[in-house]
């Protein structure tokens, strides 16, 4: 049998600042009940001034190689996914390096939103089984709070947002128990890049930044809330039953579905699609928010800690954001 990809260590972090519904009624026409009738969210975490994406997928790193009782001096590859780089270059995944003093070892960012972590776990994937690397160090971190419009106008996105960071340590399986990823699939539709996207500061435009771009507001994310919502509900259970026929097993196999922390009522969808038991899905966005590329891994750490995850069980990962983009991934763990 070839070799399976497993992963051995897993960490998260979030900021301690805590912001609740309530403190955003402060910034804008909302309520405490229209944000959680409507997303689920009671609180999330946002960083304070001066601490950068790469702070956080730090700190999260740190707990993962903890975690895999690894020294970080035997990490030989950093894949970092995020959509809130430091920079607009260079990526994420080399300040993580440095941060780390892992030098000179290779460092690649995958841009992917939402769908991040689990594109980034199926590169991760492809190194291992090729015997490319040994151990990886994946890394999803997002600081969004700095850049959301906490008017009226972006109201619907700022409640939705928040700053975490996931980290996981990937490694080929020396035995031969069937543990390890089973399967990634990976989906796009690009004719939907304007759903949701961050339009400007664009290369397009000569000079990239002026005054009057910043009055449009057009340096904030802006998002088609009911389309992404009406694709999102459909895309994640369709990613998730191709990766189940791939893998010859149904619905019952899966121990625990880890679907992207989008909007409860989505993975509440989601689970009624599938025809999955709300007890098999992994909920947690009422205290994190939607972390984007980090949510995935943040809510895998957190099922591990809980004990909801046993050796051997299936488990399910799906996510879908801006692009479109979707994706599934199955772990015998
Ligand atoms: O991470 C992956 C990408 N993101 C998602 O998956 C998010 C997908 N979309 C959603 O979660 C939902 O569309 C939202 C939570 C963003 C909005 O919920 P909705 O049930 O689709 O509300 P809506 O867009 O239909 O808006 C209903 C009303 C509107 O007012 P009018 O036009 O009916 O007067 C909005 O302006 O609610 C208003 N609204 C708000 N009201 C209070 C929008 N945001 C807010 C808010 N507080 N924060």
């Amino acid at each position: 049998m070839s070799v399976r990809t497993v992963i051995t260590g897993t960490g998260h972090y979030v900021p301690p600042r805590v912001v609740t519904n309530f403190d955003l009624e402060k910034l804008m026409t909302t309520s405490d009940e229209w944000i959680r009738q409507r997303s689920g969210i009671i609180e999330r975490r946002h960083v304070e001034p001066g601490t950068g994406t790469s702070d956080l997928a730090y700190e999260a790193a740190l707990k993962a190689i903890e975690d895999a009782s690894i020294d970080k001096s035997e990490i030989d590859f950093i894949i970092a996914a995020t959509l809130s780089p430091d920079y607009y270059f260079p990526g994420l995944g080399v300040i993580v390096q440095a941060k780390l003093g892992l030098i000179p070892i290779g460092a690649l960012d995958v841009r992917n939103q939402c769908c991040g972590f689990i594109y980034a776990i199926s590169v991760a994937d492809q190194y291992i089984r090729t015997g490319t690397y040994k151990k990886i160090l994946l890394v999803a971190a997002e600081v969004q709070s700095t850049n959301l419009d906490y008017s009226d106008e972006g109201r619907d996105m700022a409640v939705l947002f928040g700053d975490g960071a996931g980290a996981v340590i990937l490694e080929p399986n020396e035995n031969d128990d069937g543990r390890g990823i089973l399967s990634t699939h990976l989906f796009a539709d690009g004719r939907y890049v304007e759903d949701l996207w961050l339009e400007k500061p664009s290369p397009k435009d000569k000079p990239v930044v002026t005054e009057e771009l910043a009055r449009a507001k057009k340096f904030f994310p802006r998002m088609d809330g009911k389309n992404v919502f009406k694709n999102a509900s459909m895309r994640m259970p369709e990613a998730v039953r191709v990766a189940l026929e791939h893998n010859g097993m149904t619905v019952e196999d899966i121990s625990l579905l880890i679907p992207h922390q989008a909007n409860d009522r989505i993975s509440q969808m989601v689970a009624h699609s599938l025809r999955l038991p709300l007890e098999k899905v992994m909920r947690n966005i009422d205290r994190i928010g939607n972390t984007t590329a980090a949510s995935i891994p943040i809510a895998l750490d957190e099922a591990i800690k809980q004990g909801r995850i046993k050796r051997g069980d299936i488990v399910a990962l799906t996510a879908f954001g801006s692009g479109y983009t979707w994706a599934s991934a199955v772990i015998r763990w």
